[in-house]
């Protein structure tokens, strides 16, 4: 089986690839190696690397001669710095998968389309008010977070809400640039698959961590901007109480759902995550468990950022069933060897 991966040179792409090349498929990638200094190392020679950006038609056209399915993982990622960003994103995420669904289409595909999508898709978690039942969290304000007051309320009662799983039927509520592109991209390869037959899926990756995770950038995820600050022999900062529940999902986990979500023919979005949510400050105190010696303790700053979501916590089922995929590396030994993965600079 040909399969071709964009963003095959990235982090998570970079994992699929391995898998894939491991399990005796022909791979070709295609990456514009924008995050990168050269070609990654660690892609294996059997894949074919193609170096384009996903918006060159010509290129993309070539790419797709051949192939049996496509595992589109290329994206702008992270939350960008300002709206200024805009149109970068939307470049890159809806512009490069539209150019790449338009390089399918005129050669007829009908093969197995799998799409990295994000649970930035969802904006805020789902919560329940004991009075209410299923209740809409209130926007917590300025004032309410400067107090410390950073649990969300019911919007009819006022009372602290709690959390539960976010499952893939929820509507969908970006919340900024980068999660609105996620929706498009979804949007655009469903759109595909129901004009031509091709079956679809989407992955939506709760927070991924492991061996490549970019380091520290204004992007990185805060697994390795804690992983940072440990190594520099800083306390990692945690934002509000650290309370904030999320779903660590590990890298190897997210390529073999890909790999899952390739072999199955299922049509939809799935949640890819562990099914084994932790806090902010839990992540930050396995992370250090992984150091050798002693590494300074968490500070919990009770800064905040308006934008940020309380609780994000993925409901697993869905994969399961419909993929067949369950996580298999554990929070605390996929934090603890994480405190040693090799990071791409
Ligand atoms: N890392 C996470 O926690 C996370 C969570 C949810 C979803 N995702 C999604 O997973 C996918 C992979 O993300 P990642 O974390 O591996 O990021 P990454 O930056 O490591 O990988 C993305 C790759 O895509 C390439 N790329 C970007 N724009 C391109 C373009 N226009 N043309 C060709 N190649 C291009 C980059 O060079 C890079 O190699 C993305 O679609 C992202 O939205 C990631
Ligand atoms: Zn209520």
């Amino acid at each position: 089986m040909r399969v071709l991966v964009t963003g095959g040179a990235g982090f998570i792409g970079g994992h699929v690839v391995e898998q894939l090349v491991a399990n005796g498929a022909d791979v070709v990638v295609v990456d514009s190696l924008t995050a990168h200094n050269g070609p990654p190392d660690y892609l294996p020679p059997a894949a074919e690397l193609r170096v384009a950006d996903l918006t060159d038609e010509r290129a993309v056209q070539q790419a797709v001669d051949g192939v049996d399915a496509v595992c589109h993982q290329a994206a702008r990622v992270g939350l960008g710095v300002d709206f200024d960003d805009v149109t970068g994103y939307v470049r890159d995420n809806d512009a490069g998968t539209a150019t790449l669904l338009r390089a399918l289409w005129r050669r007829s595909f009908t093969g197995r389309i799998v799409v990295a999508s994000s649970m930035v898709v969802y904006g805020e978690g789902r919560y329940r008010c004991a009075s209410h039942g299923m209740a809409q969290a209130q926007p917590r304000t300025v004032e309410d977070l400067g107090a410390g007051r950073f649990e969300p309320r019911c919007r009819r009662c006022h009372s602290v809400l709690a959390w539960t799983q976010v499952d893939e039927d929820v509507p969908l509520d970006p919340r900024n640039v980068y999660a609105a592109t996620k929706v498009h991209t979804e949007h655009l390869a469903f759109l595909y698959g129901r004009e031509t037959g091709a079956p679809v899926c989407a992955l939506r990756y709760h927070n991924v961590y492991g061996p490549r995770m970019p380091r520290d950038t204004p992007y990185a995820g805060v697994a390795s901007i804690f992983r940072s600050a440990y190594e520099a022999g800083l306390a990692p900062r945690v934002f509000e109480d650290g309370g904030q529940m999320r779903d660590f999902v590990h890298v190897h986990d997210v390529a073999r759902a890909n790999l899952a979500a390739l072999e199955s023919s299922w049509v939809g979005a799935c949640n890819v995550a562990s099914g084994e949510p932790h806090s902010v400050l839990e992540m930050a105190a396995a992370l250090g468990a992984g150091f050798r010696g002693p590494v300074p303790a968490p500070v919990v700053t009770g800064e905040f950022r308006l934008g940020d979501v309380r609780h994000v916590v993925a409901a697993p089922d869905r994969a399961a069933q419909a993929l067949g995929f369950r996580a298999e590396v554990s929070f605390g030994e996929g934090m603890a060897a994480f405190a040693h993965a090799p990071l791409r600079a």
